[in-house]
């Protein structure tokens, strides 16, 4: 389709966009009086309206039932999380078996790496990404050096080609290679949190695999932004958190995925607690643990329900919608964002930024400012346009398609013009 950067043809395209009317079930914040352009549902997506019903639910009987609640409210607290597995499943590509939520991200990725990180003398060391998100490094580096192992000798990272802004598969797989039989994990962002490249996951997970290593992936960006096949990738374990794309509130519960394959073993070694052993044999308070025939056996704790009944408010919507439908739009509406860019780019001096975010993408565009940075944020920011900064000079600009318009993008394009024109 040949694009036009004008108002009336960002509002055929809205007109034309099946997922409109979404864009109502959500709370915007205002500046000046006016409804924002919000660009950072990849840092925190915005509440949707029906959130809070979920939420007064769970407050109304803990009122109303208090400890009976556990067993005797319409939804029980003891199972709550239950319900998410099976629509989050198909949000990342898994067995309902596969899929549980549970604590947060930083800390689930800790928890699978006892599972999933067991050095041995010879296979002890670790991939991932350079400059990963650094929540990532410090978990990483950490569990390295529990194990009485020096980070800088466990830790191999690939890294970008001079002069590039992104990382290749063939440098990804040669590592792999490299390491061979002393590769005990792969651990990558799946969707960079900086330049917001999908990584091939399919062709790294396999390669891995057949150097004998574990992986894993980190899906903070990837889970609702992009497709995922984590079952038939053959990954080992992923985990994620629920409130980017996924719109469940500021640091809430974090989903995991386990393959199938680690499920349903007594000898497996994980950290474990009351939550992950049998829901019929959990009250008789014995001493074995037995563990839960699917992802659940990493639960720890009874649920945080409170937190848990925003996530399942969000997948309703997800189960409403589909993922084929979220990423459609998404793919049209970035395409016409890139557009935009480069039409106002062009009305300048075609030198005012650059997008370094490479073909392999979901939602997300950075864009490198070239001259104006730091000023021009705070006047994108301080104009209704919500985006965030990067160090050294980075914009990321991420139109979720739940609740991102067209006509946003058109409005953007405006005030990103006149922010470049006036500074
Ligand atoms: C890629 C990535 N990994 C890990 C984290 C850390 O998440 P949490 O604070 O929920 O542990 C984030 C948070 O934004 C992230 O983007």
């Amino acid at each position: 389709m040949k694009f036009e950067n004008t108002l009336e043809f960002a509002q055929k395209l809205d007109g034309e966009d099946k997922l409109r009317s979404y864009r109502d079930e959500f709370y915007f914040p205002k500046v000046n009086g006016k409804q924002v352009i919000y660009f950072t549902g990849n840092s925190l997506g915005l509440q949707p309206k029906r959130t809070q019903k979920f939420v007064d639910e769970v407050m109304t009987d803990w009122k109303n039932l208090a400890v009976e609640g556990h067993f005797h409210s319409e939804k029980p607290w003891w199972d709550y999380h239950e319900q998410l597995a099976a629509p989050l499943a198909k949000v990342v590509g898994a067995k309902t078996e596969e899929v549980s939520v549970m604590n947060t991200l930083t800390v689930n990725l800790h928890l699978l790496m006892v599972t999933f990180y067991r050095p041995t003398t010879k296979r002890y060391k670790i991939l991932c990404e350079e400059k990963a998100f650094p929540s990532d490094q410090y978990m990483l580096q950490s569990q390295v050096r529990h194990h009485g192992l020096d980070p800088e000798d466990a830790l191999v990272e690939v890294k970008k080609r001079e002069g590039e802004n992104f990382w290749r598969t063939e440098d990804v797989l040669q590592k792999i290679e490299e390491l061979g039989d002393e590769l005990a994990l792969v651990l990558i962002g799946g969707v960079n949190y900086y330049n917001g490249q999908v990584f091939d996951m399919e062709t790294i997970t396999k390669a891995g695999k057949a150097v004998g290593a574990n992986v894993g992936w980190d899906l903070a960006h990837g889970a609702g932004n992009i497709e995922l096949k984590l079952h038939d990738w053959d990954a080992d374990f992923a985990a994620w958190c629920s409130y980017k794309y996924m719109n469940s509130g500021p640091g809430n519960a974090s989903g995991v995925f386990i393959h199938e394959r680690h499920l349903n073993k007594k000898d497996i070694p994980r950290f474990e607690g009351w939550w992950g052993t049998k829901k019929e044999t959990r009250f008789l308070m014995k001493p074995e643990f037995e563990p839960m025939p699917n992802a659940d056996a990493w639960q720890l704790s009874n649920p945080p329900v409170l937190s848990v009944a925003p996530y399942l408010a969000s997948l309703e919507m997800f189960e409403e919608v589909g993922m084929d439908a979220l990423i459609n739009k998404r793919d049209r509406i970035v395409a016409y964002l890139e557009f935009v860019l480069h039409e106002i780019d062009a009305e300048m001096d075609g030198t005012t930024f650059e997008i370094i975010t490479p073909e392999d993408r979901g939602t997300q565009l950075s864009v490198f400012l070239h001259g104006q940075g730091k000023p021009l944020f705070d006047y994108l920011m301080e104009n209704g346009v919500i985006t965030d900064w990067r160090e050294p000079n980075v914009i990321r600009l991420a139109p979720a398609p739940f609740y991102c318009s067209y006509e946003d993008m058109y409005r953007f394009g405006q005030i990103l013009k006149e922010g470049i024109k006036t500074i």
